[in-house]
């Protein structure tokens, strides 16, 4: 088996997004928080169980302890979100009781020498702004703007690094074409709409931020997955391209290029909001990025089909390994390396355009916890593999040039999985959290990755 070992100067972090942990039953009630619309999304029976974003893990209570398990493991590196929701008051105000609780325990990890990264945006969208229309309107992209100013002000002495958004795509093409996450959609042309927007808001932030401080460090964070073609047919290779335009370069291209790519438009016609010039060039903004985040979990195999909007469909290799969701995962034997394969797509497609920097912002395995029948929680193996062959591919892309810096595991703590809800094989936490009690456990992930961390290299 290949190894690897990473160079001293190396990031390694843990991420999470503060609406999967936090609570939000607790900030509405004791914070004077806006909902979010992944509540009113549960109540409309659109998750897993129903199961809506209201427990968390309560983090919001639990944050100190939390995070003395974070330094007592070795955990120097942290990426979180600032939830708009809990931030801004419908109207924009400051909601300080919010700064407060942030600045708490930022300042209180801070101390004991972690490093906050810090995502704008991880699909914590008010319902009140939802009600005017979500990313399709204009309104969202403005509060978008006073949030990234309100963090700025109230939190930027505590942020080493930011992002603007966490994965477009599924805020925009899972969430207003597929209708798989909030709020909903199932309107292509809604999707568009929505990722026109969301890339201008990020743009409009990004610039922003850096006209009050150029020294600042901003990136984006994007889904990133490989797309191979089910075989050499011509028809198979054209839904290849088509399904890496609608789910990497859709994205990709306009932060770099400053253009959406030709390949999908034919597929896309009809369906295309009004594009100006200069709303690409406010998009553009690749050479500003201090880093790209790519996040990663799984990779796509495409074939034609006719019978699809799209014009493809997914094929899943018969044996080939997969998370408890039910995902491919994309390593040997049956599958080729996807995180190598894209991250070098990227650099390759990208650095003459300004992509200097590349952290893996999440990258994690999704498996529900097996016990003894002395209730004792059984070691994650499949999990700790998992890590092992993508850290080797992040390895290796980095010795095939790709300027990577850092690598976050998603994710610290077992939490609410989106649509997912909290279903026991939705669980990425390299930490097992009780539903009942909440209490947590870490697991043997986590001891593997703590050494990971400390070395540079796998202990076994
Ligand atoms: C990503 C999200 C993250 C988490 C993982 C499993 O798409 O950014 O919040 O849900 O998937």
């Amino acid at each position: 088996m290949k190894a690897f070992e990473f160079p001293s100067n190396f990031t390694f972090g843990v991420a999470d997004a503060d609406l999967q942990v936090i609570g939000e039953a607790a900030c509405v009630r004791d914070e004077d928080a806006q909902p979010t619309m992944w509540s009113a999304f549960a109540a409309e029976g659109r998750t897993w169980n129903s199961d809506s974003p209201a427990r968390g893990i309560d983090r919001f209570h639990h944050w100190k302890r939390d995070a003395d398990l974070m330094v007592s493991h070795g955990i120097r590196h942290y990426r979180t979100s600032v939830s708009m929701s809990r931030l801004l008051r419908a109207d924009g105000g400051v909601n300080k009781k919010a700064v407060e609780w942030y600045r708490a325990y930022w300042s209180y990890l801070r101390e004991r020498g972690v490093t906050i990264y810090a995502t704008l945006y991880h699909w914590e969208l008010p319902q009140s702004l939802v009600d005017k229309g979500g990313w399709l309107s204009q309104e969202s992209i403005a509060m978008f703007i006073t949030h990234a100013v309100v963090v700025h002000e109230h939190l930027g002495d505590l942020i080493d690094q930011y992002f603007t958004l966490n994965e477009p795509w599924c805020a925009t093409m899972l969430s207003y074409h597929q209708g798989k996450h909030a709020p909903g959609h199932t309107s292509l042309r809604d999707a568009l709409l929505a990722a026109h927007n969301i890339l201008l808001a990020s743009g409009l932030a990004m610039r922003e931020l850096l006209s009050k401080d150029p020294s600042l460090k901003i990136g984006v964070v994007l889904n990133s997955q490989a797309h191979y073609a089910a075989s050499a047919s011509d028809a198979d290779l054209r839904a290849q391209r088509v399904a890496d335009c609608y789910f990497n370069r859709w994205f990709y291209d306009p932060l770099f290029l400053g253009r959406y790519p030709e390949e999908i438009l034919p597929v896309f016609e009809g369906h295309l909001p009004e594009i100006s010039r200069s709303d690409m060039e406010t998009i553009r903004v690749g050479k500003m990025m201090h880093s790209l985040g790519v996040n990663n979990y799984c990779g796509e195999i495409v074939k034609a089909d006719s019978t699809r909007d799209l014009g493809y469909s997914s094929v899943k290799l018969p044996g080939g390994p997969e998370n408890d969701l039910g995902w491919p995962v994309f390593e040997a034997p049956t599958y080729p390396a996807g995180l190598y394969d894209i991250l070098t797509q990227f650099y390759h497609s990208y650095r003459d355009h300004g992509l200097k920097r590349v952290y893996i912002t999440e990258n994690g395995m999704a498996l529900r916890s097996n016990f003894d029948a002395e209730g004792r929680l059984l070691p994650d193996i499949r999990r700790i593999d998992y890590y092992r062959h993508h850290l080797q591919q992040v390895y290796d892309a980095k010795l095939a040039g790709v300027p990577i810096e850092g690598y976050f595991a998603w994710t610290l703590m077992d939490n609410y999985e989106w649509a997912e809800g909290y279903r026991p094989e939705g669980c990425f936490g390299l930490v097992h959290v009780d539903r009942e009690t909440l209490e947590r456990t870490p697991k043997e992930s986590l001891r593997w990755f703590s050494q990971v961390m400390a070395n540079g290299k796998a202990p076994y």
